[in-house]
C-alpha cells in the first residue's frame, strides 16, 4: 500500500487530446506571463502532483495563511507562498484567464487568474527565510520577481524539454508505480544539491538499514550561480550508486524543484513534496537546505516540532552532523563517536570548492575516489574552457 499524498488525492493538472488543442488555440489569443526559471519548475511541479493539494498558483487567502502560519488556509500544512508573481503592467494587461509561457517563448499553461493581489517582499521574507538581506540568494529570487501576485488554477498543455536526463525525470504517479514493483512498503528520500560525499551516503545508508528502499532524489532546478551544475552531480550519484550501492535497494531521479535556499521551511517543503512522490521516511541532516549563516545548524530540524507528525505523514529522520572519525576510521557522528575535535575529518563546501580550483586531491575520507575523479575532471575542463 502507497502513501496517501499531501491533502488526499494526488493532484493531474495536465491536459491532453481535443482539450488540450482547444487551450492551445485559446492560449493564442489570451494574455501572455513569461515565467522565470523558478516559475516553470513550481508549474512542472503542480502539473504533475509533486505539489498536491495545490492545483495552481495560490490565492490570496491561502497566501497570506502561508505567510504567517506555514498553512494553508484551510490548515493544510504547506511552508511556501506560492503566488504567481508578475509586474504590475503584466498584471494589468491580463483578464480573466492567461497564456504561461517559458523563457523561450513555449506555451506551457493557461491559468484561471481568480485573484490579483500585493504582497510585502520584505516581510515575506522575513517569514519566509528569516532574513530581509537581499544578499540571502532565496531572497535576491524574490526580489527580482514582480511586486504582483496571480491566484488560480492551472491547466498544463505542454512541460519544458528535460534534457539527456530526461528518462530520469520521474514523476510522482510513474515513481510510486516503480516502488510498488520493487515491493517497497517503506523508502527513505533524499534532497540534495551537492555532489555526493561520505556524510550523504552514510546518511543513507543508515536510513537503509531500516526501510526497503531509497529514493536519491538530487534537485535538477535553479540553483545559485557556485553549486556545482546538475549534469556533473548525476554522474557522481551514478559512480556511488554503481560502486557502493547493493542494486536494487536505491533508485535515482531528477527532483526538478529550484533551490531556494530557505532552511527550516524549505526542509517541510522537501518533506512533503517527496511524500507525493511516494516516500514514507525523509532524511534531514545539518543545516539542510542552508546557507551562509542565515540559520542554526538544527533550525531545518527543529521546525517539524511545529507540526504534529500526523498532519505531515512522513516519518523524518534527522540526521546530526556526520564526519570521518579518525579514531574509530569510518564514518560517525557525535551521537556514535567519542573522538575529539581534532579526529573529525570534517571539509566545508568552500574548501572544496577551493581545492578543485587549486586541482588539489580530494581524500577519501571526503568523497569516494570515483567522485573525486569526476569532480576533479570537471574542475580541470572549467579551468582550460
Ligand atoms: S541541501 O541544500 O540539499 O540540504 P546537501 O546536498 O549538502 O544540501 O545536503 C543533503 C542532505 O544531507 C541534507 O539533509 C543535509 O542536511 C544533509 N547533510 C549534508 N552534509 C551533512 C553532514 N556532514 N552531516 C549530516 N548531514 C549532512
Amino acid at each position: 500500500m502507497s502513501i496517501e499524498p499531501h491533502g488526499g488525492t494526488l493532484v493531474d493538472r495536465m491536459v491532453t487530446g481535443a482539450e488540450k488543442d482547444r487551450l492551445v488555440s485559446e492560449a493564442a489569443n489570451l494574455p501572455r506571463v513569461t515565467l522565470d526559471e523558478r516559475q516553470v519548475s513550481d508549474l512542472d511541479m503542480i502539473a504533475v502532483g509533486a505539489m498536491s493539494p495545490l492545483s495552481g498558483f495560490l490565492g490570496e487567502k491561502d497566501y497570506r495563511a502561508v505567510v504567517e502560519t506555514m498553512r494553508l488556509a484551510d490548515g493544510t500544512p504547506w511552508p511556501f507562498p506560492l503566488g504567481l508573481r508578475v509586474s504590475k503592467e503584466t498584471a494589468e494587461s491580463i483578464g480573466a484567464r492567461a497564456a504561461l509561457h517559458g523563457g523561450d517563448g513555449q506555451l506551457l499553461a493557461v491559468m484561471d487568474v481568480r485573484e490579483k493581489y500585493e504582497g510585502d517582499k520584505k516581510h515575506e521574507a522575513r517569514k519566509v527565510y528569516r532574513t530581509d538581506d537581499g544578499e540571502h540568494p532565496g531572497v535576491a529570487a524574490l526580489y527580482a520577481q514582480g511586486d504582483v501576485l496571480l491566484g488560480g488554477d492551472v491547466h498544463v498543455v505542454d512541460r519544458t524539454d528535460k534534457g539527456h536526463y530526461a528518462d530520469h525525470f520521474l514523476d510522482p504517479a510513474p515513481l510510486r508505480a516503480k516502488f510498488k514493483e520493487l515491493g517497497w512498503n517503506t523508502v527513505v528520500g533524499f534532497q540534495t544539491r551537492n555532489p555526493i560525499h561520505r556524510a550523504h551516503e552514510y546518511l543513507i545508508k543508515c536510513a537503509l538499514e531500516m526501510v526497503d528502499g531509497a529514493l536519491i532524489h538530487p534537485l535538477v532546478g535553479a540553483t545559485k550561480s557556485d553549486d556545482i551544475q546538475a549534469d556533473t552531480r548525476m554522474l557522481c550519484y551514478h559512480a556511488l550508486l554503481e560502486h557502493y550501492f547493493p542494486k536494487d535497494r536505491a533508485v535515482l531521479a531528477c527532483y526538478p524543484a529550484a533551490m531556494r535556499y530557505a532552511g527550516p521551511r524549505e526542509a517541510i517543503f522537501h518533506a512533503i513534496t517527496r511524500k507525493n512522490y511516494g516516500c514514507t521516511h525523509f532524511i534531514v541532516g545539518r543545516d539542510h537546505a542552508g546557507v551562509g549563516s542565515y540559520y542554526g545548524t538544527y533550525d531545518a530540524q527543529q521546525i517539524f516540532e511545529e507540526f504534529d507528525p500526523k498532519e505531515l505523514g512522513i516519518q523524518i529522520l534527522k540526521f546530526e552532523h556526520a564526519f570521518w572519525c579518525k579514531k574509530s576510521g569510518g564514518m560517525a557522528t557525535p551521537k556514535t563517536s567519542n573522538s575529539g575535535p581534532e579526529d573529525r575529518f570534517i571539509l566545508s563546501g568552500t574548501k572544496v570548492r577551493e581545492m578543485l580550483k587549486n586541482g588539489e586531491d580530494l581524500p577519501s575520507e571526503f568523497t569516494r575516489p570515483e567522485i573525486a575523479k569526476i569532480l576533479m575532471e570537471e574542475a580541470r575542463a572549467e579551468i582550460s574552457a
